[in-house]
């Protein structure tokens, strides 16, 4: 486990809002009627513009190579997705857009799951419980608390909610490559696991099936499906673990501070926390 120093900090904080960016512009374009394969092409377009490189296209798993810029993920896909030109995004879908971007030698990684256009009330609440139970995760990567609180903090709130939390996929340390030590899984006790340390860069991700968390492999090697063939959710940022809070470094624009953005966003997801920071 590498905690990072000064500079690596600050780097992971200038990848972290270009990430934030590429994500926050992507999200914009998603309406019924684009493809998926356009929206890739978008992302690979705003990552050159920032002077960027996707950390996906080239990944390797086995002797698989990613194709894409970005995983693209409809409706019962929940990771992974390849954006494909016969993929038409319909009113009442939901797209998971994940972005994960290298800049001076280090990545930043964040996802979302939006709406495309109306969704149901059901498909609105998943969406709305998976990005809960983010923060409910995060607000917990604090300097000396353990793994086990932020992957508890993530699994009662979905737990309680009534939805399926995945098992298959869980999030990690990121630096300089994309996958790292330690593990964060999104199930697990509160006060187990191996302890986080200030300078630690994290991934939280819940993924959030509605109703059992059983996956499968597509085809295509590479998208996960979920085994109950109903919507299912990601989101993801990327964070330094600090002393009083964590410094969320996937900002969208405009903020610069993650206790500002953790308060509003609690508040505008009906969270009744009491925050220490
Ligand atoms: N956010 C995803 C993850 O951490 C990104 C995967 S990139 C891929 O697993 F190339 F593996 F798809
Ligand atoms: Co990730």
């Amino acid at each position: 486990m590498i905690c990072k120093n000064f500079k690596e900090k600050e780097r992971m904080r200038k990848v972290g809002r270009s990430a934030a960016e590429v994500l926050d512009r992507l999200c914009e374009l998603v309406k019924p009627g684009m493809s998926t394969w356009e929206i890739d092409e978008a992302g690979g377009e705003i990552m050159e513009e920032l002077g960027v490189k996707s950390a996906c296209k080239g990944y390797r798993s086995g002797h698989r190579i990613f194709p894409s810029h970005t995983c693209l993920s409809v409706n019962e896909e929940v990771v992974h997705g390849i954006g494909i030109k016969e993929c038409i995004l319909q009113e009442g879908d939901v797209l998971s857009v994940d972005v994960c971007v290298k800049q001076d030698g280090f990545i930043g990684d964040n996802c979302r799951t939006v709406p495309v256009g109306e969704v149901t009330a059901e498909v609105a609440r998943l969406l709305r419980v998976t990005e809960q139970s983010l923060y409910l995760g995060l607000i917990n990567a604090l300097h000396k608390n353990r793994v086990g609180d932020i992957s508890s903090g993530v699994q009662q709130h979905v737990r309680d909610q009534g939805f399926a939390i995945i098992t298959n996929f869980v999030g990690h340390g990121v630096g300089r490559t994309l996958h790292e030590d330690p593990q964060i899984p999104n199930f697990g006790k509160a006060g187990t696991g191996p302890q986080l340390r200030k300078g630690m860069a994290i991934c939280v991700e819940p993924m959030v099936n509605t109703k059992n968390p059983g996956i499968r492999m597509a085809k295509d090697g590479w998208t996960a499906l979920a085994e109950d063939k109903l919507p299912s959710a990601h989101f993801e940022h990327t964070l330094l673990v600090d002393v009083g809070t964590p410094e969320i470094v996937t900002l969208p624009p405009g903020y610069h501070h993650a206790t500002k953005f953790l308060k509003e966003k609690l508040e505008q997801l009906d969270l009744e926390v009491e925050l220490d920071f």
